[in-house]
Protein backbone atom coordinates (compact mmCIF):
# COMPACT_ATOMS: atom_id res chain seq x y z
CA UNK A 1 0.00 0.00 0.00
CA UNK A 2 0.98 3.49 -0.85
CA UNK A 3 2.88 4.83 1.98
CA UNK A 4 1.72 8.40 1.91
CA UNK A 5 -2.17 6.97 2.43
CA UNK A 6 -0.63 5.06 5.30
CA UNK A 7 0.85 7.65 6.71
CA UNK A 8 -1.95 10.31 6.59
CA UNK A 9 -4.64 7.78 7.81
CA UNK A 10 -1.98 7.06 10.79
CA UNK A 11 -2.12 10.83 11.78
CA UNK A 12 -5.98 10.55 11.51
CA UNK A 13 -5.87 7.45 13.74
CA UNK A 14 -3.37 8.54 15.60
CA UNK A 15 -5.43 12.45 16.56
CA UNK A 16 -8.66 10.57 17.10
CA UNK A 17 -7.27 8.09 19.65
CA UNK A 18 -6.16 11.49 21.84
CA UNK A 19 -9.91 12.34 22.00
CA UNK A 20 -10.62 8.98 22.77
CA UNK A 21 -12.26 7.79 19.15
CA UNK A 22 -11.64 4.42 18.58
CA UNK A 23 -11.24 3.59 14.17
CA UNK A 24 -13.00 6.93 13.08
CA UNK A 25 -12.78 5.21 9.82
CA UNK A 26 -14.13 2.84 8.58
CA UNK A 27 -12.54 1.63 5.52
CA UNK A 28 -13.92 -0.61 2.95
CA UNK A 29 -13.15 -4.27 2.35
CA UNK A 30 -11.61 -5.61 -0.39
CA UNK A 31 -13.27 -8.90 -1.94
CA UNK A 32 -11.84 -10.94 -4.54
CA UNK A 33 -13.53 -12.62 -6.69
CA UNK A 34 -13.48 -14.75 -9.93
CA UNK A 35 -13.39 -18.43 -11.53
CA UNK A 36 -11.22 -21.21 -9.81
CA UNK A 37 -7.45 -20.35 -11.24
CA UNK A 38 -8.30 -17.31 -12.31
CA UNK A 39 -5.44 -15.79 -10.86
CA UNK A 40 -7.38 -14.16 -7.31
CA UNK A 41 -4.74 -15.05 -4.40
CA UNK A 42 -1.84 -13.80 -6.67
CA UNK A 43 -3.17 -10.87 -7.08
CA UNK A 44 -4.21 -10.68 -3.35
CA UNK A 45 -0.65 -11.10 -2.41
CA UNK A 46 0.68 -9.09 -4.62
CA UNK A 47 -0.93 -6.30 -3.50
CA UNK A 48 -0.57 -7.19 0.08
CA UNK A 49 3.42 -7.47 -0.93
CA UNK A 50 4.03 -10.66 0.91
CA UNK A 51 4.28 -14.60 0.26
CA UNK A 52 1.90 -16.17 1.75
CA UNK A 53 -0.98 -17.63 0.14
CA UNK A 54 -1.44 -20.79 -0.72
CA UNK A 55 -1.92 -20.85 -4.61
CA UNK A 56 -1.79 -23.69 -7.50
CA UNK A 57 -4.04 -24.88 -10.01
CA UNK A 58 -6.93 -26.55 -9.35
CA UNK A 59 -9.06 -25.09 -6.10
CA UNK A 60 -6.54 -24.35 -3.59
CA UNK A 61 -8.74 -21.51 -1.90
CA UNK A 62 -11.70 -23.76 0.04
CA UNK A 63 -12.31 -22.07 2.85
CA UNK A 64 -12.91 -17.57 3.02
CA UNK A 65 -9.71 -16.30 4.15
CA UNK A 66 -10.53 -13.11 5.56
CA UNK A 67 -7.40 -11.02 6.14
CA UNK A 68 -6.73 -8.10 8.43
CA UNK A 69 -4.00 -5.84 8.00
CA UNK A 70 -3.16 -3.65 10.90
CA UNK A 71 -0.55 -0.71 10.79
CA UNK A 72 1.29 -1.12 14.07
CA UNK A 73 4.28 1.23 13.96
CA UNK A 74 7.91 0.23 14.35
CA UNK A 75 9.24 -1.19 17.19
CA UNK A 76 11.45 1.19 18.99
CA UNK A 77 14.42 -1.41 19.32
CA UNK A 78 14.52 -1.36 15.33
CA UNK A 79 14.23 1.87 14.90
CA UNK A 80 17.33 3.44 13.03
CA UNK A 81 18.48 0.00 13.21
CA UNK A 82 20.65 -0.77 9.99
CA UNK A 83 18.03 -2.07 8.08
CA UNK A 84 14.37 -3.04 7.43
CA UNK A 85 13.62 -6.37 7.98
CA UNK A 86 11.93 -8.05 4.46
CA UNK A 87 11.39 -11.40 3.07
CA UNK A 88 12.74 -14.79 5.75
CA UNK A 89 15.14 -12.77 7.39
CA UNK A 90 12.43 -11.61 9.57
CA UNK A 91 12.20 -15.35 10.59
CA UNK A 92 15.40 -15.13 12.23
CA UNK A 93 13.96 -12.48 14.68
CA UNK A 94 12.33 -13.31 18.19
CA UNK A 95 8.68 -12.98 17.64
CA UNK A 96 9.51 -9.78 20.35
CA UNK A 97 11.36 -7.73 18.04
CA UNK A 98 9.35 -8.61 14.90
CA UNK A 99 8.20 -5.77 13.13
CA UNK A 100 5.73 -8.31 11.14
CA UNK A 101 3.80 -11.21 11.87
CA UNK A 102 0.62 -13.23 11.61
CA UNK A 103 -1.77 -14.41 14.03
CA UNK A 104 -4.84 -16.39 13.68
CA UNK A 105 -7.59 -16.49 15.03
CA UNK A 106 -8.17 -20.21 15.88
CA UNK A 107 -4.83 -19.96 17.77
CA UNK A 108 -5.02 -17.45 19.42
CA UNK A 109 -1.35 -15.98 21.43
CA UNK A 110 0.72 -17.34 18.92
CA UNK A 111 2.99 -15.13 16.83
CA UNK A 112 3.83 -16.68 13.39
CA UNK A 113 6.81 -14.42 12.17
CA UNK A 114 7.35 -16.75 9.11
CA UNK A 115 5.40 -16.23 6.46
CA UNK A 116 6.01 -19.88 5.18
CA UNK A 117 4.30 -21.21 8.34
CA UNK A 118 1.29 -18.91 8.00
CA UNK A 119 0.63 -20.49 4.16
CA UNK A 120 0.96 -24.10 5.79
CA UNK A 121 -1.30 -23.21 8.92
CA UNK A 122 -3.90 -21.56 6.27
CA UNK A 123 -3.35 -25.43 4.09
CA UNK A 124 -3.56 -27.36 7.34
CA UNK A 125 -6.67 -25.59 8.91
CA UNK A 126 -8.47 -25.47 5.61
CA UNK A 127 -7.70 -29.39 5.29
CA UNK A 128 -8.73 -29.91 9.42
CA UNK A 129 -12.39 -28.64 8.10
CA UNK A 130 -13.20 -29.84 4.61
CA UNK A 131 -10.67 -32.88 4.14
CA UNK A 132 -7.94 -32.86 1.83
CA UNK A 133 -10.50 -34.35 -1.08
CA UNK A 134 -11.59 -30.86 -3.04
CA UNK A 135 -13.83 -30.18 -0.46
CA UNK A 136 -15.14 -26.55 0.74
CA UNK A 137 -16.33 -24.60 3.55
CA UNK A 138 -17.98 -21.38 4.25
CA UNK A 139 -16.37 -21.30 7.89
CA UNK A 140 -13.79 -18.35 7.47
CA UNK A 141 -10.35 -18.23 8.15
CA UNK A 142 -9.17 -15.17 9.95
CA UNK A 143 -5.70 -13.96 9.88
CA UNK A 144 -4.26 -11.22 11.45
CA UNK A 145 -1.46 -9.22 9.90
CA UNK A 146 0.33 -6.55 12.57
CA UNK A 147 2.92 -4.87 10.04
CA UNK A 148 4.55 -0.83 10.08
CA UNK A 149 4.08 -1.38 6.05
CA UNK A 150 0.47 -1.93 5.99
CA UNK A 151 -2.98 0.33 5.98
CA UNK A 152 -5.47 -1.11 8.70
CA UNK A 153 -7.90 -2.78 6.49
CA UNK A 154 -9.45 -5.99 5.60
CA UNK A 155 -9.06 -7.98 2.40
CA UNK A 156 -11.19 -10.78 1.64
CA UNK A 157 -9.57 -14.24 -0.31
CA UNK A 158 -12.69 -16.60 -1.50
CA UNK A 159 -12.46 -20.06 -3.39
CA UNK A 160 -13.61 -19.64 -7.16
CA UNK A 161 -16.80 -20.02 -8.95
CA UNK A 162 -16.72 -23.17 -10.58
CA UNK A 163 -19.48 -25.78 -12.05
CA UNK A 164 -18.99 -29.29 -12.11
CA UNK A 165 -18.41 -30.56 -8.34
CA UNK A 166 -15.34 -32.84 -8.14
CA UNK A 167 -13.78 -34.69 -5.11
CA UNK A 168 -15.81 -34.19 -2.01
CA UNK A 169 -17.20 -31.43 -3.44
CA UNK A 170 -21.35 -31.07 -3.05
CA UNK A 171 -23.86 -31.45 -6.11
CA UNK A 172 -24.48 -27.66 -6.08
CA UNK A 173 -20.93 -26.86 -5.51
CA UNK A 174 -21.83 -23.76 -7.98
CA UNK A 175 -24.83 -22.36 -5.70
CA UNK A 176 -22.64 -22.93 -2.40
CA UNK A 177 -19.53 -20.76 -3.97
CA UNK A 178 -21.94 -17.99 -4.88
CA UNK A 179 -23.62 -17.78 -1.74
CA UNK A 180 -20.61 -17.38 -0.49
CA UNK A 181 -19.07 -14.94 -2.43
CA UNK A 182 -22.67 -13.31 -2.36
CA UNK A 183 -22.32 -13.20 1.48
CA UNK A 184 -19.59 -10.81 1.28
CA UNK A 185 -19.36 -8.32 -1.68
CA UNK A 186 -23.36 -7.22 -1.05
CA UNK A 187 -21.89 -5.18 1.78
CA UNK A 188 -21.67 -1.65 0.26
CA UNK A 189 -18.89 -1.27 1.94
CA UNK A 190 -17.28 -3.76 -0.27
CA UNK A 191 -14.84 -3.09 -2.93
CA UNK A 192 -14.73 -5.45 -5.75
CA UNK A 193 -11.91 -6.93 -7.63
CA UNK A 194 -13.35 -9.14 -10.48
CA UNK A 195 -10.53 -10.53 -11.71
CA UNK A 196 -10.59 -12.81 -14.65
CA UNK A 197 -7.91 -14.22 -17.21
CA UNK A 198 -7.24 -12.65 -19.77
CA UNK A 199 -6.98 -15.78 -21.50
CA UNK A 200 -10.63 -16.32 -21.58
CA UNK A 201 -13.21 -14.86 -22.90
CA UNK A 202 -14.92 -11.85 -21.00
CA UNK A 203 -17.88 -11.96 -22.23
CA UNK A 204 -17.90 -15.74 -19.82
CA UNK A 205 -16.44 -13.81 -17.27
CA UNK A 206 -18.35 -15.21 -13.44
CA UNK A 207 -16.60 -12.82 -11.12
CA UNK A 208 -17.81 -9.91 -14.00
CA UNK A 209 -21.19 -11.48 -13.61
CA UNK A 210 -21.88 -11.96 -9.91
CA UNK A 211 -20.44 -8.25 -9.29
CA UNK A 212 -22.91 -7.08 -11.61
CA UNK A 213 -26.13 -8.31 -9.51
CA UNK A 214 -24.63 -6.17 -6.07
CA UNK A 215 -22.69 -3.30 -8.29
CA UNK A 216 -24.79 -3.01 -11.58
CA UNK A 217 -23.37 0.51 -11.47
CA UNK A 218 -19.99 -0.45 -10.83
CA UNK A 219 -19.34 2.10 -8.88
CA UNK A 220 -17.40 -0.54 -6.58
CA UNK A 221 -15.94 -2.76 -9.11
CA UNK A 222 -12.51 -3.14 -10.48
CA UNK A 223 -11.80 -5.39 -13.11
CA UNK A 224 -8.51 -7.06 -13.32
CA UNK A 225 -7.23 -8.98 -16.28
CA UNK A 226 -4.56 -11.47 -15.64
CA UNK A 227 -2.77 -13.94 -17.27
CA UNK A 228 -1.88 -11.26 -20.02
CA UNK A 229 1.66 -13.00 -20.20
CA UNK A 230 -0.31 -16.19 -21.72
CA UNK A 231 -2.27 -14.46 -24.45
CA UNK A 232 -1.79 -16.06 -27.99
CA UNK A 233 0.41 -13.92 -29.70
CA UNK A 234 -1.47 -11.09 -31.69
CA UNK A 235 -3.95 -10.68 -29.08
CA UNK A 236 -4.15 -8.29 -26.15
CA UNK A 237 -6.31 -6.58 -24.30
CA UNK A 238 -6.43 -3.01 -25.30
CA UNK A 239 -10.31 -2.95 -26.57
CA UNK A 240 -10.97 -3.90 -22.88
CA UNK A 241 -9.21 -1.58 -20.88
CA UNK A 242 -10.57 1.13 -23.50
CA UNK A 243 -14.18 0.12 -22.35
CA UNK A 244 -15.31 -1.35 -25.68
CA UNK A 245 -15.92 -4.59 -24.52
CA UNK A 246 -18.42 -4.49 -21.16
CA UNK A 247 -17.38 -0.86 -20.06
CA UNK A 248 -16.44 -0.60 -16.05
CA UNK A 249 -16.76 2.82 -14.24
CA UNK A 250 -13.65 2.18 -12.25
CA UNK A 251 -12.07 0.25 -15.29
CA UNK A 252 -9.25 -2.54 -15.70
CA UNK A 253 -5.78 -3.23 -14.76
CA UNK A 254 -3.96 -5.73 -16.53
CA UNK A 255 -1.32 -7.60 -14.51
CA UNK A 256 1.09 -10.77 -14.63
CA UNK A 257 1.51 -12.53 -11.79
CA UNK A 258 3.87 -15.65 -11.05
CA UNK A 259 3.15 -18.85 -13.06
CA UNK A 260 3.09 -22.11 -11.64
CA UNK A 261 6.79 -22.90 -12.73
CA UNK A 262 7.67 -19.47 -10.76
CA UNK A 263 5.25 -20.82 -7.56
CA UNK A 264 7.46 -24.26 -7.69
CA UNK A 265 10.88 -22.26 -8.15
CA UNK A 266 9.82 -20.08 -5.51
CA UNK A 267 10.46 -16.79 -7.09
CA UNK A 268 9.90 -13.75 -5.02
CA UNK A 269 7.69 -11.08 -5.18
CA UNK A 270 10.23 -8.42 -6.07
CA UNK A 271 11.45 -10.40 -8.99
CA UNK A 272 8.23 -11.27 -10.58
CA UNK A 273 6.94 -7.40 -9.90
CA UNK A 274 10.44 -6.46 -12.11
CA UNK A 275 9.14 -9.32 -14.58
CA UNK A 276 5.98 -7.59 -15.19
CA UNK A 277 7.06 -3.85 -15.49
CA UNK A 278 9.39 -5.20 -18.27
CA UNK A 279 6.66 -7.01 -19.81
CA UNK A 280 4.21 -4.15 -20.16
CA UNK A 281 7.12 -1.69 -20.64
CA UNK A 282 8.36 -4.00 -23.79
CA UNK A 283 5.09 -5.17 -24.94
CA UNK A 284 3.91 -3.17 -28.75
CA UNK A 285 0.71 -3.07 -27.38
CA UNK A 286 1.06 -1.77 -23.68
CA UNK A 287 4.02 0.30 -23.85
CA UNK A 288 2.86 3.76 -24.56
CA UNK A 289 0.03 2.78 -21.31
CA UNK A 290 2.41 0.87 -19.23
CA UNK A 291 1.58 2.91 -16.28
CA UNK A 292 -1.73 2.18 -16.21
CA UNK A 293 -0.70 -1.79 -16.30
CA UNK A 294 -0.03 -3.89 -14.13
CA UNK A 295 0.54 -4.54 -9.72
CA UNK A 296 2.12 -1.07 -8.87
CA UNK A 297 -1.26 0.86 -10.72
CA UNK A 298 -3.64 -1.55 -9.01
CA UNK A 299 -2.27 -0.86 -6.18
CA UNK A 300 -2.72 3.12 -6.63
CA UNK A 301 -6.06 2.73 -7.81
CA UNK A 302 -7.20 1.03 -4.73
CA UNK A 303 -5.22 3.46 -2.62
CA UNK A 304 -7.24 6.31 -4.60
CA UNK A 305 -10.88 4.19 -4.22
CA UNK A 306 -9.90 4.11 -0.44
CA UNK A 307 -8.52 7.77 -0.07
CA UNK A 308 -11.91 9.28 -1.86
CA UNK A 309 -13.85 7.08 0.72
CA UNK A 310 -12.28 8.23 3.47
CA UNK A 311 -13.13 12.18 2.29
CA UNK A 312 -16.53 11.32 1.57
CA UNK A 313 -17.06 9.98 5.74
CA UNK A 314 -14.61 12.84 7.03
CA UNK A 315 -17.66 15.79 7.28
CA UNK A 316 -19.28 13.42 9.47
CA UNK A 317 -16.35 11.73 11.26
CA UNK A 318 -15.50 16.02 12.27
CA UNK A 319 -18.96 17.17 13.03
CA UNK A 320 -19.43 13.66 15.35
CA UNK A 321 -15.54 15.38 16.99
CA UNK A 322 -16.88 18.95 16.90
CA UNK A 323 -20.08 17.67 18.96
CA UNK A 324 -18.51 15.86 21.18
CA UNK A 325 -15.87 18.66 21.95
CA UNK A 326 -18.94 20.94 22.08
CA UNK A 327 -20.28 19.21 25.36
CA UNK A 328 -17.02 18.10 26.60
CA UNK A 329 -16.18 22.04 26.93
CA UNK A 330 -19.58 23.04 28.07
CA UNK A 331 -19.28 20.66 30.83
CA UNK A 332 -15.97 21.80 32.09
CA UNK A 333 -17.70 25.14 31.77
CA UNK A 334 -19.99 24.67 34.14
CA UNK A 335 -17.73 22.84 36.42
CA UNK A 336 -15.98 26.05 36.57
CA UNK A 337 -12.96 25.08 36.50
CA UNK A 338 -10.40 27.09 34.39
CA UNK A 339 -9.76 25.42 30.75
CA UNK A 340 -6.91 22.89 31.62
CA UNK A 341 -4.69 20.59 29.89
CA UNK A 342 -7.13 17.85 28.38
CA UNK A 343 -9.46 21.31 27.43
CA UNK A 344 -5.79 22.70 25.18
CA UNK A 345 -5.35 18.78 23.66
CA UNK A 346 -9.28 18.87 22.54
CA UNK A 347 -8.82 22.25 20.94
CA UNK A 348 -5.66 21.10 19.65
CA UNK A 349 -7.32 17.78 18.26
CA UNK A 350 -9.86 19.62 16.39
CA UNK A 351 -7.21 22.23 14.91
CA UNK A 352 -5.19 19.12 13.18
CA UNK A 353 -8.32 17.34 12.50
CA UNK A 354 -9.12 20.43 10.37
CA UNK A 355 -5.54 21.00 9.26
CA UNK A 356 -5.79 17.27 8.18
CA UNK A 357 -9.30 17.39 6.36
CA UNK A 358 -7.74 20.33 4.20
CA UNK A 359 -4.41 18.66 3.64
CA UNK A 360 -6.44 15.25 2.36
CA UNK A 361 -8.14 16.93 0.01
CA UNK A 362 -4.62 18.64 -1.83
CA UNK A 363 -3.64 14.99 -2.11
CA UNK A 364 -6.39 13.70 -3.60
CA UNK A 365 -6.71 16.55 -6.24
CA UNK A 366 -3.19 15.92 -7.30
CA UNK A 367 -3.61 12.39 -7.30
CA UNK A 368 -6.66 12.15 -9.33
CA UNK A 369 -5.70 13.21 -12.66
CA UNK A 370 -3.03 10.36 -12.77
CA UNK A 371 -5.47 7.97 -12.10
CA UNK A 372 -8.00 8.98 -15.22
CA UNK A 373 -8.88 6.17 -17.09
CA UNK A 374 -6.69 4.20 -20.02
P1 LIG B 1 -7.04 -18.57 -7.77
O1 LIG B 1 -7.51 -19.99 -7.79
O2 LIG B 1 -7.95 -17.68 -8.53
O3 LIG B 1 -6.77 -18.05 -6.40
O4 LIG B 1 -5.67 -18.53 -8.56
P2 LIG B 1 -4.15 -18.68 -8.05
O5 LIG B 1 -3.65 -17.36 -7.61
O6 LIG B 1 -4.05 -19.82 -7.11
O7 LIG B 1 -3.45 -19.02 -9.43
C1 LIG B 1 -3.82 -20.15 -10.17
C2 LIG B 1 -2.68 -20.56 -11.10
O8 LIG B 1 -2.54 -19.58 -12.12
C3 LIG B 1 -1.34 -20.62 -10.39
O9 LIG B 1 -0.62 -21.70 -10.96
C4 LIG B 1 -0.66 -19.32 -10.76
O10 LIG B 1 0.73 -19.44 -10.81
C5 LIG B 1 -1.23 -19.05 -12.14
N1 LIG B 1 -1.30 -17.62 -12.45
C6 LIG B 1 -2.04 -16.68 -11.81
N2 LIG B 1 -1.89 -15.47 -12.40
C7 LIG B 1 -1.03 -15.65 -13.43
C8 LIG B 1 -0.49 -14.77 -14.44
O11 LIG B 1 -0.75 -13.56 -14.50
N3 LIG B 1 0.37 -15.35 -15.36
C9 LIG B 1 0.68 -16.68 -15.33
N4 LIG B 1 1.51 -17.14 -16.26
N5 LIG B 1 0.16 -17.53 -14.41
C10 LIG B 1 -0.67 -17.02 -13.48
NA1 LIG C 1 -6.36 -22.10 -7.88
MG1 LIG D 1 -7.14 -18.86 -4.54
Amino acid sequence: MDATLIKTVNRLQDAFATVGVQNPVDLPQIVVIGSQSSGKSSVLENIVGRDFLPRGTGIVTRRPLVLQLINRPRTNSTEGGPSQTKGSENSKKSAEEADEWGEFLHIPGVKFTDFNKIREEIVKDTEAKTGKNAGISPQPINLRIFSPNVLTLTLVDLPGLTKVPVGDQPKDIEKQIRDMILKYITKPNAIILAVTAANTDLANSDGLKVAREVDPEGSRTIGVLTKIDLMDQGTDVVDILAGRVIPLRLGYVPVVNRGQKDIESRKAISMALEAERAFFENHPAYKSKAQYCGTPFLARKLNMILMHHIRNTLPEIKAKIQAALGKYLTELAQLGDPLDENGKNASLVLNIITEFCSEFRTIIDGNSQELSSF
